[in-house]
């Protein structure tokens, strides 16, 4: 059974759909929810979930990330994952943390990679007139949303969409393709899906 900690900034509403994807023949299970942001909407989910959390607050540390790196290894320690899920963290991790993680690391990202790479991604597939969005799961690598693309799934952009009705349409998207993959690559699959 692998074990499995999940990095939040936010809500947690990926982090949900993971932990309650993580049940019966699943060959993962959630050891640990960590945020680095106090009262992160997804740390009170996760204790309803009955799942242990962890706060490592990044401000703490100023820019010494080297610093606020060694604290979260050291609460990853206590609870010895095999595979981190970064599902809305919004930290961006140094080279030296991502290789320590390498190949057992993955993240989700609300474009169609590698087009949008960042932040702002709805509103910039609106202004370029694309006719789709969507959202990817890849493994995450020292270059920022460039690792390999182990899942995608595509909605239509609508007339008159904004960056937040979009976003709307993409959120259940993510649901449904991080736990989909995550089983997958808790099975060592890592050929890509493509949800319709
Ligand atoms: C999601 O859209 C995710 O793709 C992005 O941040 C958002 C986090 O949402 N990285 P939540 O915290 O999982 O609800």
């Amino acid at each position: 059974m692998k074990r499995v900690a999940i990095l939040i900034s936010g809500s947690g509403s990926n982090m949900v759909a993971l932990a309650e994807s993580m049940v019966g023949d699943h060959p993962a299970r959630p050891v640990l929810v960590l945020s680095n942001v106090p009262g992160a909407g997804g740390l009170a989910k996760a204790e309803a979930l009955g799942i242990p959390t962890a706060l490592v607050d990044h401000k703490r540390f100023g820019k010494d990330r080297a610093a606020f790196e060694a604290a979260l290894q050291a609460e990853l320690d206590k609870v010895q994952p095999d595979i981190l899920c970064l599902a809305g963290f919004m930290r961006v991790l140094t080279e030296g943390f991502v290789s320590s993680w390498e190949g057992r690391m993955l993240n989700i990202h609300p474009s169609l990679l590698p087009k949008y790479r960042g932040l702002n991604t709805h509103a910039r597939a609106i202004e370029a007139g694309d006719a789709e969005a969507g959202c990817s799961v890849h493994e995450v690598t020292a270059e920022l949303d460039g690792g390999p693309v182990l899942g995608q799934a595509r909605v239509p952009i609508l007339q008159g969409d904004t960056a937040d009705t979009l976003a709307a349409r993409v959120l259940p998207m993510e649901h449904r393709l991080y736990p989909a993959v995550l089983r997958r690559y808790a099975a060592g699959d890592r050929t890509p899906l493509h949800l319709p």
